[in-house]
């Protein structure tokens, strides 16, 4: 299944005063825009990293709808939601009416009628987040939770969090490498599209041929195909997971090989800048893209990530909220 976009999503997730009402991609915001989800965001995190409770939705309804698999982003959406006060319904998309042939439209328009205020979506379906905010009723927010290999803008955003908290260097004077299975991932997209918007000094990707997509040059960044090459002086280092699920073809010879010539080990980290930052998306595969020693070491910020994507959550779940009333308002 596949979702066309009839308007681009810069367009249909802003409202009238240019504000965010769905989130569903990083695309064609602006830098300002970025900057106020990330200082909302910082506005949740206490003076030691605490998430704070605001309760900015109380009485609002959020339903969680993943039709993928998920721990990290559909638990800290429901965390972030309760954190705000929201109720919070999971929905189990293996056990709804979809699986007896119930379009998506029409699972919408019945959640809907239950009073939604909010759906978080996550699709295997590039386009899916994007469809759902063309056919939703107004005053009702779309955010993004991930939709194929186009978005994953939370993500993005949680991962620009990090960086601008532990870099203690501007975007404009970091090297950013982006490493291992490109051509699949939502969150390689959402991360060099947040890079390029917030001004970092240079973006590196390193993949091999096969996992790189069509026209990667056209996206702004440097392409490396041997690893030791691409990480040298590198400030932070992201590691992809390997996208089993989404790789049709025999495109890795073996995870052994894929380790041994883009896992992220010890010894490429020290060829990085000195406290180089260590970041995955997660769910990470041990031994395939980076090394255990590596992922629970002294610079790596994987579990962090995680902690910020509450606060990010929180952010884009408020703003959002907030856009929709102030549409409707000025509609009245
Ligand atoms: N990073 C991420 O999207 O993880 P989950 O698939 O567990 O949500």
């Amino acid at each position: 299944m596949h979702y066309a976009a009839l308007h681009s999503p810069s367009q249909i997730q802003l409202n009238r005063f240019g504000d965010l009402k769905h989130f569903i991609s990083i695309e064609g915001l602006s830098q300002r825009q970025l900057n106020q989800i990330l200082d909302t965001a910082e506005t949740f995190l206490g003076d030691h990293g605490q998430i704070l409770n605001e309760p900015r939705l109380d009485g609002r309804t959020v339903m969680n709808l993943f039709f993928e698999p998920s721990t990290r982003t559909r638990t800290t959406f429901e965390l972030a939601a309760k954190r705000l006060s929201a109720n919070v319904l999971n929905i189990d998309m293996q056990q709804s009416s979809t699986k007896k042939g119930e379009t998506l439209r029409d699972t919408l328009w019945n959640l809907e009628a239950m009073a939604a205020d909010v759906f978080v979506i996550r699709h295997s379906s590039s386009g899916a987040a994007h469809f759902m905010a063309q056919n939703v009723c107004p005053n009702v927010a779309i955010i993004n939770g991930g939709d194929g290999r186009h978005s994953h803008p939370t993500q993005g955003m949680l991962d620009m969090l990090t960086i601008r908290r532990h870099a203690g260097r501007p975007f404009s004077e970091l090297t950013v490498a982006i490493i291992g299975d490109i051509k699949h991932s939502r969150v390689a997209r959402s991360d060099i599209q947040a890079l390029q918007t917030l001004g970092a000094k240079e973006i590196r990707v390193i993949a091999p041929k096969t996992l790189l997509p069509k026209g990667i040059e056209e996206f702004g960044v440097q392409v490396y195909e041997d690893m030791d090459k691409g990480v040298v002086g590198c400030d932070v280092l992201i590691a992809l997971r390997i996208q089993n699920e989404r790789i049709g073809s025999a495109l890795l010879s073996s995870p052994e090989e894929f380790y041994k010539l883009y896992g992220l080990t010890e010894a490429r980290v020290k060829r990085a800048a000195p406290n180089a930052l260590v970041m995955h998306p997660g769910p990470m595969n041990r031994g395939v893209e980076i090394a255990s020693s590596v992922a629970d070491g002294e610079q790596s910020l994987i579990l962090k990530q995680v902690n910020y994507g509450i606060a990010v959550r929180m952010a884009v779940l408020s703003m959002a909220m907030q856009g929709q009333i102030a549409e409707r308002e000025a509609r009245a």
